[in-house]
């Protein structure tokens, strides 16, 4: 049985796949800084024996597998490749060797899966008919977006994928484990920057000044209004102001007070009109109270949505794969991830890979100095993901 031989495979190139990783968590780039990680990923491609690879956005690879009839139809799978500016905490043999740079979100591990993902669909590429489309991906963590600038030059076509599938860490779920979620999944993450300009002065007089701390103080309960009375019910946002600076003292009302904040939802509609609600009503606040304002909503990335027959069709791959015990139906996630980019043009599914191991003390979270994951994940993640390719393409 192909599954079989898929697993096995999976298994016994398991070594080679940590050693991967174990390079790219020793050598992190932050985003759009991925050379020495593009060059690594592309001698580890020709060493499989793939010579279809192109660059593209700059420090991102795009590679090809062609099966029987290649032109039938092709897929892609996206692995992410770039770290954040994090400090390395473990205390591990593989420690992060760049000062202040960490791959804290698992993209070594997404990489290193998809390199052996790419070695078995090599091996394999008999057995399916299309192609494959290997999509290395610079800049997830910053905007705009790696995925966005890909797009852009024509990562999709040529040959048109029908359908893209992305892998992510997750350290909630155990080792062993895999989660889906079909329809919306992971939020929209938009920044809020909002000024408010008053006229200080002395604390004892209030009446000869504008006060804008009282002022934010509105705004910061207010905007808690823009989401609770205007979203559907059915609609999940969210609106955190995350900072807020104004220099005054006990005595002293500032001039000015600067605030950030995120809103996060799942509906691009709802998104666009929320964005004008957040400016009208600052706008509106702050004006009633005699002061000004400058309101900015600086647009991330879109919401993403799983299709609901592909994540369907690879749902049940996973459980033939991993058995129906070990796949879990995932809560939506209000994270932003630039993979929602692809979901916004073609069908597309983003499951996520156990990587949790409490025995072992493995459950950091994501973006944190700690992160870090159990490799046996990396005998499942490869043979997963070339068995869901090889579904789609049978
Ligand atoms: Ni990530």
């Amino acid at each position: 049985m192909l599954i079989d031989d898929i697993k096995a495979l999976s298994n016994e190139i398991a070594e080679d796949v940590i050693r991967i990783r174990r390079h790219m968590h020793q050598n992190p780039e932050l985003s759009f800084e991925e050379t020495e990680t593009q060059s690594f990923i592309r001698s580890e491609l020709e060493k499989i024996g793939i010579d279809d690879i192109k660059t593209c956005a700059n420090t991102g690879l795009v590679a090809m597998i062609r099966g029987k009839n290649p032109d039938k139809k092709t897929i892609a799978l996206r692995g992410d490749i770039d770290a954040l500016p994090i400090q390395e905490e473990n205390d591990v043999e593989y420690k992060s060797q760049n000062v202040g740079v960490m791959h804290a979100c698992g993209h070594d591990v997404h990489t290193s899966s998809l390199l052996g993902t790419a070695r078995i669909l090599h091996q394999f590429r008999e057995h399916f008919e299309g192609s494959v489309k290997l999509i290395f991906q610079p800049g997830e963590e910053k905007l705009p977006g790696g995925a966005s600038l890909m797009i852009k030059e024509g990562v999709l076509k040529d040959p048109d994928v029908s359908t893209i599938v992305g892998q992510h860490v997750m350290p909630l779920l155990d080792a062993g484990q895999i989660g889906f979620r079909s329809g919306m999944y992971m939020a929209s993450a938009d920044e809020i920057y909002i000024k408010v300009i008053g006229k200080g002065g002395h604390g004892a007089h209030p009446h000869m000044n504008i006060d804008p701390i009282a002022i934010s103080a509105q705004l910061i309960t207010g905007l808690q209004q823009v989401v609770s009375r205007n979203a559907k019910p059915s609609m999940p946002s969210v609106l955190s102001i995350g900072r807020i600076e104004g220099y005054g003292s006990t005595n002293v009302i500032p001039d000015e007070v600067n605030m950030q904040g995120t809103f996060r939802t799942f509906d691009e509609e709802w998104r666009e009109r929320a964005h004008k609600l957040i400016v009208e009503y600052c706008e509106g606040i702050v004006t009633s109270m005699g002061a000004k304002c400058e309101v900015e909503v600086r647009k991330g990335y879109p919401h993403l949505k799983n299709d609901q027959a592909i994540t369907a069709a690879m749902r049940s791959a996973a459980v033939e794969y991993v058995g129906e015990e070990n796949v879990v139906d995932l809560e939506i996630w209000p994270a932003g991830e630039d993979f929602a980019f692809y979901s916004q043009e073609i069908p597309a599914t983003f499951y996520r890979l156990g990587t949790r191991n409490r025995d072992k003390g493995i459950d950091a979270m994501l973006h944190t100095p700690r992160f870090n994951i159990d490799e046996e994940a990396l005998k499942i993640g490869p043979g997963l993901m070339a068995w869901l390719a090889i579904t789609q393409l049978q």
